[in-house]
């Protein structure tokens, strides 16, 4: 039942409105307030927009997936058995993650358009950019077309688990004038991951240092990549579109994109004897220091520990050493002057530079990684089956005399 009255009281900007409405399935009652007495939640702080059983950011500085500590997963399980977890809300059994594995490993390529699209692409564009359209286009080869059926969906996420990592390799081979290997069914997923990137075999140290990385960036609450391919998939749009939305939102330096950012201002400072002088600097004139702060952790993110000690053990290598004793020192001046800590972007930096990832791709890691979180998302999403449509808080003008173009 839906009874709306409306009542525009004028240039006094109030508006009253009587509503009821029975909402849903749910039936619960909702009374619509007047708009003046609307609060705005500025940047939706601590606003929960719905339930989740995926992952739980405790502030405290823990992270949990369907209920386990990340610090019990990371260096335990490989990243194809957290995607499980994260899509199949359980752990699977060896059988399932054998085959999980193999699925994943023969959905490593990709239709012959999209691999012509990558290489015709400029050059000079960001990775982000050419990952976000072929996402996208990838709906047009999708094998199961409209079959929006629980099913295929599952399968569709396998899919993306294993498409956007070749997509990445792809354009990062292709820009080397360079054609990407086949991925091999000896290999596990993340070592084929690296193979292809960088066509050549990783070792085994490398392989770990990507399990652990990509196992650290599966998944994480209601951030805002998670939450755009939320809203997309509440409309009950399909999940390209939804990961499509997300890779676009991931891009900013505020979120994913700061990992790039942190290496910029490493190399950046040429020397460590400079660290001090560069980050009083920045901080002097009021500049955000990338890969510091977080909008729920309180306490230190609890991802960073494993970060520096991946890129500890990375750190027989020079570069990464010198890296590493400048991270160190932004770390102590950082969290001396503005009691804030480290979030995941920083130390992934490094232990992506280690890798010999070129830094324009770190995001497209990232993404990577993340696909998994945002495809288990975009199903809890669409079981959850209630559009994501908040409110807004009018503060414009009312009944403002209209004049013609000519005289205005
Ligand atoms: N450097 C210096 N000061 C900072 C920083 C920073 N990186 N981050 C927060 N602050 C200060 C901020 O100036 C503010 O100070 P004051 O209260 O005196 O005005 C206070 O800390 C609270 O910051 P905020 O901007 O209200 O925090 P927020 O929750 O709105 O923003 C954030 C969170 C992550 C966008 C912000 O910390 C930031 O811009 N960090 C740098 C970019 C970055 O590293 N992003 C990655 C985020 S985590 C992983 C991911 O999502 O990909």
């Amino acid at each position: 039942m839906v009874s709306n009255e409306k009542e525009y009281a004028g240039p006094s900007l109030v508006i009253v409105r009587s509503y009821t409405r029975k909402l849903g399935a749910k039936g619960d009652e909702c009374q619509m307030i007047k708009e003046s007495d609307r609060v705005v939640v500025r940047g939706l702080r601590d606003v929960a927009a719905a339930e989740t059983r995926i992952s739980y950011v405790d502030f405290n500085g823990f992270l949990y997936y369907l209920g386990y500590n990340i610090d019990d997963l990371v260096g335990r399980v490989t990243y194809a058995e957290v995607a499980y977890l994260l899509v199949h809300k359980r752990l699977p059994t060896q059988r399932e993650l054998d085959n999980f594995r193999s699925e994943l490993v023969s959905d490593m390529k990709l239709p012959d358009p999209i691999v012509d699209s990558i290489k015709r692409t400029p050059k000079h564009c960001h990775p982000m950019h050419i990952l976000r359209t072929e996402v996208s286009r990838l709906a047009e080869y999708d094998p199961e077309g409209n079959d929006f059926s629980e099913a295929a969906n599952l399968r569709r996420a396998a899919r993306l688990i294993a498409q956007v990592p070749v997509i990445v390799a792809t354009i990062h081979r292709s820009r080397l004038n360079k054609t990407v290997p086949e991925p091999k069914s000896e290999f596990g997923f993340s070592e084929n991951y690296l193979y292809m990137f960088k066509g050549a075999v990783p070792d085994e140290s490398e392989t770990n240092v990507l399990h652990r990385y990509m196992t650290l960036h599966a998944d994480h609450g209601f951030n805002a990549s998670t939450f755009a391919a939320r809203v997309t998939a509440s409309t009950n749009s399909d999940m390209y579109s939804a990961v499509t939305s997300a890779i676009g939102t991931l891009k900013g330096p505020l979120h994913g994109g700061a990992s790039e950012k942190v290496m910029e201002m490493l190399d950046d400072i040429n020397l460590e004897e400079e660290v001090e002088e560069y980050i009083h600097g920045l901080l002097d004139d009021q500049k955000k220091i990338m890969g510091f702060g977080h909008r729920v952790y309180r306490a230190q993110d609890p991802r960073t520990k494993h970060l520096r000690g991946m890129v500890e053990d990375l750190s027989h290598r020079d570069r990464t050493l010198d890296l590493y004793n400048k991270c160190i020192k932004i770390e102590e001046i950082v969290y001396g002057r503005r009691k804030i800590y480290p979030n995941v972007d920083f130390y992934a930096a490094v232990a992506m530079d280690a890798l010999g990832v070129p830094k324009e791709f770190f995001t497209p890691f990232f993404a990577s990684s993340r696909i998994s979180g945002w495809v288990a998302h975009v199903i809890e999403q669409y079981e959850d089956a209630v559009l994501l449509r908040p409110a807004s808080k009018y503060v414009g003008e009312f009944n403002r005399p209209f004049v013609s173009i000519e005289n205005r």
